[in-house]
C-alpha cells in the first residue's frame, strides 16, 4: 500500500445552502476514502471574483490521501457532481468546488492538474483560512511560508476575493490526527499538568459504543484522545486479526463527532519495534472466561494497555463493560502497577434489537445478526428469573440457555455467573453477581453479559 501523502484542499460554495454544502464535501471526502480531514479552518465569506454573483464561502482542509494527485482531483470532480455542481463559466457561481491546493511537496504542470494550485499567492481567502491551521507551511514553488504570502497579498488594498466574515466554525476539526509516537508525545507534553486527559484505547472499527466512551471523556476531561491500533499479540494463532475490520476514514469522523481532540492510528513499528519480553499475566483473571479459549489474550491486553497508560499518562480511562473481563483485568492492571489512572466502566451500548455493539457484528450477515439477538435475550431472561426471587445458578443458566437453543446457529462456548471482583463462578446468585456468555454465529466470536441485580441498558 502507498503511504499517505499530506495534502491540502480548497472547498468553496456561493449557491444553495452553502454551509450545508461544504459540509456535505467534507463528509464525501472522507466517506468515499479519497482523504482523510486532519484538521479544518474556520469558514470565511469572501467577495465574488469575476461577474456579480453571491459571495462565497471557503474552508481549507489539511488532510492525507493514498490516491495519485490525478485520481484525488477525479474524486474532488466526482464530489462536486454528486453535490450537484453544474457545469460552470469560469469564474461563475457553483454550488461546490473543490480545489487541490497543494500535494506534499510536489509541483507539476500538465493539461489537467497543476499543482501547487496557481492562484493560491494572490488568494486571501485561501491563504488566511490556511494560515489559521498551519501557518508555518511552506508553499511548494513559492519557498515563502502561508503567513508571509498572507501578509504580503494583505499590503494590497486592491486585492481580488478579499475575506469579508468569518462566518462559522462550524464544521471546524480541532481534532488532530497523528501517527508516530513523538507526535502524541509532543501532544501530550503540552497538556497543562493541572487539566484532565481522558483515553479511549480502540482497535478501531469504531461504533456507537465507542462514541459514547470518547463523549464521556470529551465531557469529562479537558482533553479527550483516542488511540486506534489492532494489536497483535492479544489475537492468538488461527484468530481473527488479519481480518479484523479496519476503517481509518470512519474512525476520524466517528472520533470527530463525539468530540476527541486526538486521534492517534498508531503502527507497530511505533509499539512494537522490538518483540516484547515483558509478558504481565493475572493467574486467576486471565485463565477463566475468555482466557480458556484465548490463551495469552489478555496478556497482549494488559502488555498493550500498559504501554498506552505510559504514553497518555490520562488521568481517566474509559472501558467498554462489554468486555467485563478485559475491564476487571484492566483495572488489576492499574492497582497492581501503581498506574496514576481512574479506569472509568461505561455500560454496554445496544441497538434496538438488545445486540450489544460490537467491531465483528459488522462480519455478520443479516440472518446472524438477528440469531445474535438471542444472546442478550437470553441473559436478560435470567435477569428477570432472578428478579422474580431465582437464586440458583444452575436454574438461571438453564433459562438464558432455552433462548440461545431456540436459535440453531448460536454455538455456545461459554455461559457462567460469576462475582464481578474475582471472576471465580458464583454458588448462588446475588445482585452483583454477573452473568456472561461467549458464542459463536457464522464463525464470529461475540461476548455478552449483564449484572443480574441491574437495570436493562436502554438500546440506542
Ligand atoms: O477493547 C479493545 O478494543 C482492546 O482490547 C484494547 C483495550 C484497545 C487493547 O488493544
Amino acid at each position: 500500500m502507498i503511504s499517505p501523502a499530506r495534502v491540502v484542499l480548497g472547498i468553496g460554495s456561493n449557491l444553495g445552502d452553502r454551509i450545508a454544502l461544504l459540509a456535505a464535501a467534507r463528509r464525501r471526502l472522507e466517506e468515499t476514502g479519497s482523504f482523510l480531514i486532519m484538521r479544518a479552518s474556520s469558514i470565511v465569506e469572501s467577495e465574488p471574483i469575476g461577474p456579480p454573483q453571491p459571495r462565497y464561502l471557503n474552508q481549507v482542509l489539511i488532510g492525507e490521501t493514498r490516491l495519485p494527485p490525478e485520481e484525488l482531483v477525479a474524486a474532488a470532480k466526482r464530489i462536486e457532481t454528486e453535490l450537484g455542481r453544474r457545469a460552470a463559466l469560469p469564474w461563475g457561481p457553483r454550488e461546490i468546488d473543490i480545489d487541490v491546493l497543494a500535494y506534499g511537496a510536489l509541483q507539476v504542470r500538465s493539461q489537467s492538474i497543476t499543482l501547487p494550485h496557481p492562484e493560491i499567492a494572490g488568494r486571501e481567502f485561501v491563504l488566511a483560512p490556511w494560515a489559521e491551521i498551519d501557518a508555518d507551511a511552506h508553499v511548494p514553488g513559492l519557498d515563502r511560508t502561508v503567513a508571509a504570502l498572507l501578509a504580503d497579498l494583505r499590503r494590497d488594498a486592491g486585492r481580488a476575493g478579499r475575506i469579508l466574515a468569518t462566518v462559522a466554525d462550524e464544521g471546524r476539526r480541532e481534532m488532530k490526527i497523528v501517527r508516530t509516537l513523538a507526535a502524541v508525545r509532543e501532544w501530550r507534553d503540552a497538556v497543562p499538568a493541572a487539566e484532565r486527559v481522558g483515553f479511549v484505547p480502540t482497535m478501531g472499527a469504531l461504533h456507537e459504543g465507542h462514541r459514547a466512551l470518547v463523549a464521556r471523556a470529551r465531557d469529562e476531561c479537558a482533553h479527550a484522545a483516542v488511540s486506534v491500533f489492532v494489536n497483535p499479540f492479544q489475537f492468538g494463532a488461527g484468530e481473527d486479526f488479519a481480518s479484523y475490520p479496519r476503517d481509518e476514514a470512519g474512525d476520524a469522523e466517528a472520533a470527530r463527532a463525539a468530540g476527541a481532540d486526538l486521534l492517534w492510528f498508531a503502527g507497530a513499528g511505533d509499539l512494537y519495534p522490538t518483540t516484547p519480553v515483558v509478558r504481565i499475566d493475572f493467574p486467576d483473571l486471565a485463565a477463566r472466561l475468555c482466557g480458556r479459549s484465548r490463551p495469552g489474550h489478555f496478556a497482549g491486553v494488559a502488555l498493550i494497555v500498559a504501554k498506552l497508560f505510559h504514553i497518555f499518562r490520562p488521568t481517566r480511562a474509559y472501558f467498554g463493560e462489554k468486555d467485563f473481563q478485559q475491564l476487571q483485568i484492566v483495572r488489576r492492571l492499574a492497582r497492581d502497577l501503581d498506574f496514576d489512572v481512574e479506569i472509568v466502566a461505561c455500560p454496554t451500548v445496544r441497538e434496538g434489537s438488545g445486540l450489544a455493539l460490537s467491531s465483528r457484528n459488522r462480519r455478520l450477515s443479516a440472518a446472524g445478526r438477528n440469531a445474535a439477538t438471542a444472546l442478550y435475550r437470553g441473559l436478560n431472561e435470567a435477569r428477570r428469573a432472578f428478579a422474580r426471587g431465582e437464586r440458583s445458578v444452575q436454574a438461571l443458566r438453564a433459562t438464558a440457555e432455552r433462548c440461545f437453543r431456540a436459535e440453531a446457529d448460536v454455538e455456545i462456548e461459554y455461559l457462567e455467573l460469576v462475582a464481578p471482583d474475582t471472576l471465580a463462578e458464583a454458588a448462588a446468585a446475588t445482585a452483583e453477581s454477573v452473568l456472561l456468555v461467549a458464542a459463536r454465529i457464522e464463525g464470529v466470536r461475540l461476548i455478552d453479559n449483564v449484572v443480574l441485580g441491574r437495570a436493562e441498558e436502554p438500546p440506542l
